[in-house]
């Protein structure tokens, strides 16, 4: 999988894509990150990528030229399956989503900032537009970092015990059940007898009603 990253601070970017299962997966080839800087695009004074709104207002849209620019040199170079803009205004992201898109072979993902893109990107070239969850981060590169992160850990090969990322919270609708440790007692705090019983059925059993308890407690929404 090919992931191209477009934003106005690769600097943000350059350090969580280094680290456990995401430098692994780079080093055994299954997915490749490239990030271009927006203002590589532009031969502006300053590199300037963003101006005033239209019609008055606080905050500064990023122009359609730069990106226009670097999206169709992307796409002068291969195919892409999705062109995904991260925006808090968008449908939130479910593992659902992360799922389909780790099934993808070449993405892109532009990052918002200031007040965010002009209009006319979305409706010219994003395929996909997906916000983290309903609050407003000062730009989109902590977004595009965590959907890059949901989607590589689920990349078959990814992830060394290939079931794990099967028995994540939401993969199956539900959140996680609480996992243990050694030691079994800690402070008086005693592991479940099941857990150490060796009884698998039972064990995965209770596993699932401990799931459904939580969901029923925490998320409720999703049962
Ligand atoms: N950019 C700023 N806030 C965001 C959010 N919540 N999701 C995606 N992109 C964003």
């Amino acid at each position: 999988m090919r992931i191209d990253i477009i934003t106005v601070v690769p600097e943000l970017l350059a350090s969580p894509f280094e680290h456990s299962i995401i430098k692994r997966a780079k080093e055994k080839g299954l997915v490749e990150i490239h990030l271009h800087n927006l203002r590589d695009y532009t031969k502006t004074k300053y590199r300037q990528v963003d101006d005033y709104q239209f019609g008055g207002g606080a905050g500064m849209v990023l122009q359609i030229e730069p990106i226009d620019k670097c999206i169709s040199k992307l796409k002068e170079q291969r195919d892409y399956d999705e062109i995904i803009y991260v925006t808090p205004d968008a449908p939130i992201l479910t593992q659902s989503t992360s799922n389909k898109l780790s099934l993808q072979k070449n993405i892109i993902i532009l990052t918002g900032h200031y007040k965010g893109v002009d209009q006319r990107v979305r409706e010219l070239f994003i395929t996909q537009e997906i916000s983290i969850g309903d609050y407003v981060l000062s730009g989109g590169e902590l977004a595009a970092a965590v959907l890059c992160d949901s989607i590589i850990r689920l990349i078959p090969g990814a992830i060394g015990d290939e079931t794990s990322a099967l028995t994540d919270s939401f993969q199956d609708g539900l959140l996680a059940p609480p996992v243990y440790t050694r030691p079994a007692e800690y402070k008086g705090m005693k592991v479940p007898e099941i857990l150490r019983s060796g009884n698998f059925p039972k064990i995965e059993e209770w596993r699932h009603e401990q799931a459904i308890k939580r969901t029923k407690k925490i998320r409720p929404d999703l049962l």
